[in-house]
């Protein structure tokens, strides 16, 4: 079965079409831009099983027979270095370069960040009662994530804005938005090696300097690998958390009753919901591909070395034999594995930190405008295009008190 998981019509409504995927069987393929025909494992247990196989599958498709970690058969040399981060490594490598970074991620170091993260998010609400504008993507799902891993990172000053700007262009997901993102990594590498060089010489606080540290401390990162390393925190730590919050909101603002009821819970419960929204609404339909190291065979399906499968974490979210009613959003529902931050050895390094930022953007939007609702009609609003992540370009909101 080939699946269309693109379209306003899918990212409308991608529950029917998961869910009748799954029926159909536990294996099926997509299409994805630039990879072309890949294969798809989209139930729970065959998700888990696959992600974790990292004996059988390689991120990096050097290791299956392509002569680039992305699979690709050419790939411009600015393009080459990012190829040495997290996601696209495997062991040992992936372990060192993991230790080197999870501090700052781990649920305590976020748990002490959450002040500061309440501070800007009520500081962009205020911005947009002042503004006037009532695009909750532009006003707080886009900014807050960017300041957020901006200020983990330690970027500051006019370094800060410059590659905010940057990244904040990419709000649509459009092929030419991602075209000029790619073609500005030259430029985006080269500021951060600058970067590098402040902090080398006048340390500070931030996320930065503890690499450039480390990286010095016995040469335990080389300078590609702290590039890489920065480019993906920059990139993995603000789109898929810009979408997140914006899905989240739509979907209770969508639903009768829930955005009272979401109100009315106390802290503890609304983390439990947020949970739910994850596997309900997670922006990241399937991973980025692993690569069979020989040719094998995976839930009764014949895969090629080298050939790209993916994991539909959507679908896996929706499959009845690991959710009870997997398609009622339970907002108290507990235990909740889902899949929504991935799993196995590449499980979301950020997840806690994401996690917050949605927590703190939601309990706040509903404690200023307790009657907040969609702007208009919320089935014709328009979803970014991006392949593999569901998110609003834009999310127009009547803001009543
Ligand atoms: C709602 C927001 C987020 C979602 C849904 C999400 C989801 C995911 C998923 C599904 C993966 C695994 C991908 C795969 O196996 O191919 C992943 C990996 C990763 N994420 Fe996130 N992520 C989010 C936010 C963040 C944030 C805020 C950061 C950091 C600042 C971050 C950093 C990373 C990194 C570094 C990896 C690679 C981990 C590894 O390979 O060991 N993510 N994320």
């Amino acid at each position: 079965m080939v699946l269309k998981l693109a379209g306003q019509d899918y990212l409308r409504a991608p529950h029917g079409v998961l869910s009748a995927a799954l029926a159909a069987g536990p294996m099926a393929e997509t299409n994805i831009y630039v990879f072309g025909r890949v294969s798809l494992v989209l139930s729970y247990a065959g998700i888990t099983e696959f992600l974790k196989d990292a004996d059988r599958f390689t991120v990096d498709a050097r290791k299956a027979g392509h002569s680039s970690a992305f699979g690709m058969r050419f790939l411009p040399k600015s393009m080459q270095i990012l190829a040495e981060n997290l996601l696209t490594l495997d062991e040992p490598d992936h372990t060192r370069l993991r230790r080197l970074s999870d501090a700052p991620f781990r649920k305590l170091s976020i748990d002490a960040l959450r002040p500061r993260i309440e501070a800007q998010c009520a500081a962009l609400l205020a911005d947009m009662e002042r503004s006037g504008n009532r695009d909750l993507v532009t006003g707080l799902c886009r900014p807050l994530p960017l300041q957020v891993i901006c200020d983990l990172l330690g970027l500051s000053g006019h370094r800060r804005e410059a590659l905010t700007k940057v990244f904040a262009g990419m709000s649509g997901g459009s092929t030419i938005e991602i075209l000029r993102l790619l073609m500005k990594t030259g430029w985006v590498q080269d500021e951060f090696r600058k970067e590098f060089a402040d902090v080398r010489a006048a340390p500070r606080a931030g996320l930065i300097t503890e690499l450039v540290h480390a990286q010095a401390d016995g040469g335990r990162m080389s300078e590609d690998e702290l590039i890489a390393m920065v480019f993906i925190l920059f990139a993995a730590g603000h789109e898929t958390t810009t979408h997140f919050i914006s899905s989240t909101v739509w979907t209770l603002l969508n639903e009768r009753g829930l955005r009272d009821l979401v109100a009315a819970m106390d802290e503890d419960a609304q983390a439990t919901a947020v949970d739910e929204f994850m596997r309900f609404c997670g922006p990241v339909q399937f991973t980025k591909p692993r690569y069979p190291r020989e040719d094998t065979e995976f839930l009764g399906v014949a895969l090629r070395r080298g050939k790209p499968v993916c994991a539909a974490l959507a679908a896996g979210n929706l499959d009845p034999a690991a959710f009870n009613a997997p398609l009622t959003l339970d907002l108290a529902r507990r235990p909740n594995r889902h899949l929504g931050w991935g799993w196995g050895p590449h499980l979301c390094l950020g997840l806690h930190l994401a996690k917050a930022e949605c927590e703190i953007a939601v309990r706040q939007l509903l404690a200023k405008w307790p009657g907040v609702q969609i702007d208009g009609d919320p089935m014709k609003l328009p979803w970014s295009r991006r392949q593999g992540v569901r998110g609003l370009v834009a999310l127009p909101l009547t803001l009543k008190s």
